[in-house]
C-alpha cells in the first residue's frame, strides 16, 4: 500500500515537472525548432502515459499490455535525456564561447559515431522493451511455477515452461547484442578521443546489468534485485539517448542560445 502511494506521488511530481520543463525550454528557446519539438514531445509522451497507466488501472487490462506502458516511458526518457543535451550544449557554449571553426571540427568527428551510437541506443531500447514483455507476460514467473502477476490482472492462461524459457534465452541473447554494440561505441570513442565518458558508462552498465539479471534469477526473482535491475534498464536508456542527442548536435553544428531577458528602459523620473 504505501509502495503504491508513493509511486502515484512520484507520479504526480513528475506531472507537474514535465510541463514545467517544456514551458520553461520552450519560452527560453522560442526560436529554435529543436527545443519547442523536444519541449512537445516530451508533453506528449507525458499524456500518454497518463493515458496509458489510467486505461491498465480502470480496465484490468493483461499484464503484457503494461510492456506499451513501458515502451512509452522509455521514449519520454529519451526525450528528457536530448533536452538535457540541449541545455548542456548551451551552458558549455555560454562559458566556452567555441568558435566556428571548432564546432566544425566537431561535427566532423561526430560523423564516426553516427552508427555506433544509434546502433547502441536501438538494442538497448529492444531489450527493454523484451525484459518488459518477459516481466509482464507473466513469462519470468512461470519460469518458478509462480503466477501471481498474471493473477492480479484476472488472466487464468498462464505460460507454459517452454515458453517461459524461450523468452528467457531471447532476453539473454539480446543481451549479447546489447554488449556487442558497447563494446563498438566504446572501441570508436578510445579511437577518437570523443564521447569516451558516455561508452564507459554505457559497458559499466551492461556489466552490471548482467550480474543483477542472474542474480534475480538466482534469487526467483526477488523485488529488490528485480527493481534494481530495472533501475539499471532505465539508466541504460537515459545514458544511451543522451549520447544520441549530443553527436546529433555536434553533427548540426548547432549555435544553443536562450532568449535574452528583456531589459526594461531606464526612463528619467523627471524629465
Ligand atoms: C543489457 C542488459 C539487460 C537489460 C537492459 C535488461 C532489462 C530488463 C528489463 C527492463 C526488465 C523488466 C523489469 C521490470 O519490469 O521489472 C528485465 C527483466 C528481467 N531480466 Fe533483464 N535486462 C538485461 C539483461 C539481463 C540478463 C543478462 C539476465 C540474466 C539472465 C536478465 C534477467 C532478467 C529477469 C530474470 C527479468 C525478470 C524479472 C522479474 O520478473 O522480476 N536480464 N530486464
Amino acid at each position: 500500500m504505501l509502495v503504491e502511494y508513493m509511486h502515484r506521488l512520484i507520479a504526480l511530481i513528475a506531472s507537474i515537472l514535465i510541463p514545467f520543463n517544456a514551458i520553461h525550454m520552450w519560452w527560453m528557446h522560442r526560436k529554435n525548432r529543436l527545443t519547442s519539438r523536444l519541449a512537445l514531445l516530451s508533453m506528449l509522451f507525458l499524456a500518454l502515459q497518463v493515458a496509458l497507466g489510467a486505461l491498465i488501472v480502470v480496465f484490468v487490462l493483461p499484464g503484457a499490455f503494461t510492456t506499451i506502458d513501458v515502451a512509452n516511458s522509455f521514449l519520454l526518457l529519451i526525450v528528457l535525456s536530448a533536452m538535457t543535451a540541449v541545455g548542456w550544449r548551451e551552458h558549455r557554449q555560454k562559458t566556452k564561447q567555441p568558435s566556428a571553426e571548432k564546432l566544425q571540427t566537431d561535427a566532423d568527428r561526430a560523423k564516426r559515431f553516427r552508427l555506433p551510437v544509434f546502433f547502441a541506443l536501438g538494442t538497448i531500447f529492444l531489450q527493454s522493451l523484451v525484459g518488459g514483455y518477459f516481466r509482464h507476460s507473466g513469462n519470468s514467473q512461470a519460469l518458478f511455477g509462480q503466477h501471481s502477476y498474471l493473477l492480479s490482472h484476472h488472466q487464468r492462461q498462464v505460460p507454459s515452461e517452454f515458453e517461459a524459457l524461450f523468452w528467457l534465452v531471447v532476453h539473454i541473447s539480446v543481451t549479447a547484442a546489447v554488449f556487442a554494440s558497447v563494446v563498438w561505441l566504446l572501441t570508436v570513442a578510445m579511437r577518437f578521443g570523443q564521447y569516451r565518458a558516455g561508452a564507459f558508462g554505457l559497458l559499466w552498465l551492461v556489466i552490471y546489468q548482467i550480474i543483477l539479471g542472474f542474480v534475480t534469477l538466482q534469487t526467483k526473482l526477488s523485488v529488490i534485485s528485480d527493481t534494481l535491475h530495472f533501475a539499471g534498464a532505465n539508466a541504460m536508456v537515459g545514458v544511451a539517448g543522451y549520447l544520441v542527442a549530443q553527436v546529433l548536435l555536434d553533427l548540426s553544428a548547432v549555435r544553443i542560445e536562450a532568449r535574452e531577458k528583456t531589459r526594461r528602459k531606464m526612463v528619467p523620473a523627471h524629465s
